[in-house]
């Protein structure tokens, strides 16, 4: 069963807090969900590995840490996924984009991939998937394996806010996934949106309503 990392970090919490805020407006929030990620994107890559280098100070010769050469991939649910993109880029600039979109077909109700971007050694590459709002878990959850059938070494989830049901939903179909998440919510309500939530982060984000 895959982990869910939440942050009880009093920045990340105030942060979040001015994003919810129905008063906070498409700047802001930008900036806000931005910043955030940047601070998140700091615990997600928590576990990578480093290997030792010897480098010269101006003083002496040194043994010093260095990240292992891992590679790594960001791979944002459009369109709200955008949003958090360039946060986690500003901690690790070298990481290559991939961009996936879904839409629900009308009449199956089946999420459809209408476009998808990945780096083409997806395969030596782990990813940090993110979409700011992890609700019923069924575009997570399809973007996760429409993503893991181009076989990437492996898998994180990062969102801002998530639902019980969501989270239940992403473990269940892919236990080999760790959840990272700011905040875990009360529930959905009838239209599947977040409670309290933040609203439609896309919209927010992007002033569209
Ligand atoms: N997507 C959103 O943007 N907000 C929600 O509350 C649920 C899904």
């Amino acid at each position: 069963m895959g982990e869910v990392f939440t942050f009880d970090h009093p920045l990340i919490q105030h942060k979040l807090t001015l994003l919810r805020s129905k008063e906070t407006g498409p700047k802001e929030f930008r900036e806000l969900a931005d910043e955030i990620s940047t601070l998140m994107a700091y615990e997600v890559t928590r576990d990578m590995p480093i290997r030792e280098v010897e480098i010269e100070t101006p003083i002496q010769t040194m043994k010093a840490n260095k990240i292992a050469g891992k590679k790594l991939g960001i791979v944002p649910i459009l369109r709200a996924g955008l949003g958090m993109l360039d946060g986690v880029l500003k901690l690790i600039p070298t990481a290559k984009v991939g961009h996936i979109g879904l839409y629900r077909d009308p009449d199956t109700l089946e999420p459809v991939e209408y476009y998808c971007k990945l780096p083409t050694d997806i395969n030596e590459r782990d990813l940090i998937v993110v979409d700011p709002m992890l609700a019923t878990g069924g575009s997570a959850s399809a973007a996760l394996q429409f993503i893991k059938d181009r076989n990437p070494r492996g898998i994180k989830f990062m969102c801002l806010v998530a639902a019980p049901e969501g989270i239940e939903r992403v473990q269940k179909d892919h236990p080999d996934v760790d959840i990272f998440t700011a905040a875990v919510d009360e529930k959905l309500n009838d239209h599947a949106y977040i409670v309290p939530g933040l609203g439609d982060a896309g919209d927010r984000l992007y002033g569209t309503k």
